[in-house]
């Protein structure tokens, strides 16, 4: 009977459920550019009136050092109820080239069954989809299953160390028996994921210092070196002809897969082929003795995410420049150090750099990586979530991406971390023409207030 008046409230508030979220994708709240600080506070605004209206308590908004956290709460369920910490992130990536969108990146359009606007699968629609899932169990029912926290962030796109700190604070207040987390895909509508690791990162931008100040290239050309050909020569040096990393000591704390999680990983029905169909790349690269679900999920990687020097604008200049730059990021597995691995890559660099310039290399960011043990009772939970709102069991795989407070979760509450995803490998994360595919929206609520009414402590 609950259930049934449940759905009956989700389809009478479909589209108001789709035009909200439209709302808040209207809202272009870049974390990493400054020009947007006025749009973060005001996304972070919107999502707090929204957990008002849907029946949350302790609504507040938390200035912190960098973008501001929301945190809402409804504790009424009993101490025998299991207590979720709803975790999402309100901020997103930046929208260049923005040449490439079909439709603006901050004008959510729906076309075909998919929702495009930057921010629609990562993560602000995911984080949303339990916005309604609460708002629906309240609205039919009263009260909810469960005790409820959200913690919604705004610069995980930017390292999350605003978050990171409030949880190593708040331990208290934030406690709860496990943690729910819905950013990242699942492997097709009909073929549910639950994500049981992530990687870690370390990020950090390397230069490479020569003359003193950029010089003419006629003048000096041939008896200097080129910084943008010494940092060109580093950063090929950093891996080997056979795709591992060669900074020493890169792989010293990386824990090897076991044979019976190789067999496991092994049936995931993803490879090669939906890999190079996902991507367009002609052929897929990387450790040879790894499968590609093992390259993505569990090796760690060293890339090179931007690389400047010199003159990259319209027309030509014949120059040699003073200094050369490289952003860089790794991805972590277990159990890397990620607080340690800048400095190797410095050691490295600092050790085979030619005497004809200088290198140094700063440290942007970093978090380890996450695992999740399985067959806890809080999984189960999720399985019949997937299982009912998708049609489908899910199967269990590590996941590439990094979310940078989920250790934290795991260090300061203890609390197990359930990854419900509901975007698709195609959702074009961080490129043009992110969107979500509003079945997985809809089903998305759904799964949540299954989850909520399954859970338990
Ligand atoms: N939602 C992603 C992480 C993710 C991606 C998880 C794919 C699972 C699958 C998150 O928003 C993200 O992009 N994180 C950044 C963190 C970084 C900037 C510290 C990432 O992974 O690059
Ligand atoms: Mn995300
Ligand atoms: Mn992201």
């Amino acid at each position: 009977m609950t259930d049934q008046s449940i759905a009956a409230y989700l389809s009478t508030h479909r589209q108001r459920h789709l035009e909200e979220v439209c709302d808040w994708l209207r809202i272009p709240s870049v974390s990493t550019q400054p020009q947007h600080s006025g749009d973060i506070q005001k996304a972070a605004d919107w999502l707090a009136e929204k957990l008002s209206a849907a029946g949350l308590e302790n609504v507040e908004v938390v200035p912190t050092d960098g973008h501001p956290l929301v945190y809402a709460d409804w504790l009424h369920a009993g101490s025998d109820a299991a207590t979720v910490l709803v975790y999402g992130h309100y901020d997103v990536q930046p929208v260049d080239p923005v040449a490439l969108w079909e439709t603006p990146p901050f004008e959510p359009t729906v076309r075909g069954e998919s929702l495009f606007a930057r921010g629609a699968s990562d993560d602000k629609g995911q984080t949303y989809i339990h916005v309604a899932a609460v708002e629906a169990l309240l609205a039919t029912t009263g009260t909810l299953p469960v005790n409820v926290k959200f913690l919604v962030e705004g610069e995980e796109e930017d390292g999350s160390q605003a978050v990171m700190r409030y949880v190593a604070e708040n331990p208290a207040k934030l406690a709860a028996d496990l943690c729910l987390i819905s950013d990242g895909p699942i492997l097709a509508p009909d073929k549910p994921k639950i994500v049981y690791g992530l990687r870690g990162i370390w990020a950090g931008e390397v230069t490479v210092t020569g003359p003193g100040r950029d010089l003419h290239s006629g003048m000096y050309g041939g008896a200097v070196h080129n910084p943008n050909q010494a940092l060109a020569e580093l950063l090929a040096a950093l891996h080997n002809p056979d795709g591992s990393i060669a900074v020493p000591g890169f792989y010293d704390d990386v824990r090897p897969l076991d044979a019976a999680e190789r067999e496991a990983l092994a049936k995931v029905p993803y490879g090669e082929a939906e890999l190079l169909a996902e991507s367009g790349v002609p052929v897929a690269w990387g450790e040879a003795e790894y499968t590609v679900t093992e390259r993505i999920g569990a090796r760690p990687t060293l890339e090179i995410n931007g690389m400047w020097g010199g003159f990259i604008d319209d027309g030509f200049k014949t120059v040699i420049p003073s200094e050369a730059h490289a952003k860089i990021s790794c991805r972590l597995v277990p159990d890397q150090k990620s607080d340690e691995i800048g400095g190797l890559i410095e050691a490295y660099l600092k050790k085979i750099a030619p005497p004809t310039v200088q290198v140094s290399v700063r440290t942007r960011q970093h978090a380890p990586a996450v695992l999740v043990p399985l067959e806890t009772p809080q999984l189960a939970a999720a399985v019949t979530a997937y299982e009912r709102a998708f049609g489908a069991t899910p199967v269990f795989a590590r996941e590439g991406g990094s979310i940078g407070v989920a250790i934290s979760f795991q260090t300061h509450l203890h609390t197990p971390l359930i990854f419900l995803g509901f975007g698709l490998p195609d959702d074009n994360l961080h490129a043009p023409n992110e969107k979500i595919h509003l079945p997985n929206f809809y089903r998305g609520i759904e799964a949540s207030v299954i989850f909520m009414q399954e859970v338990h402590k």
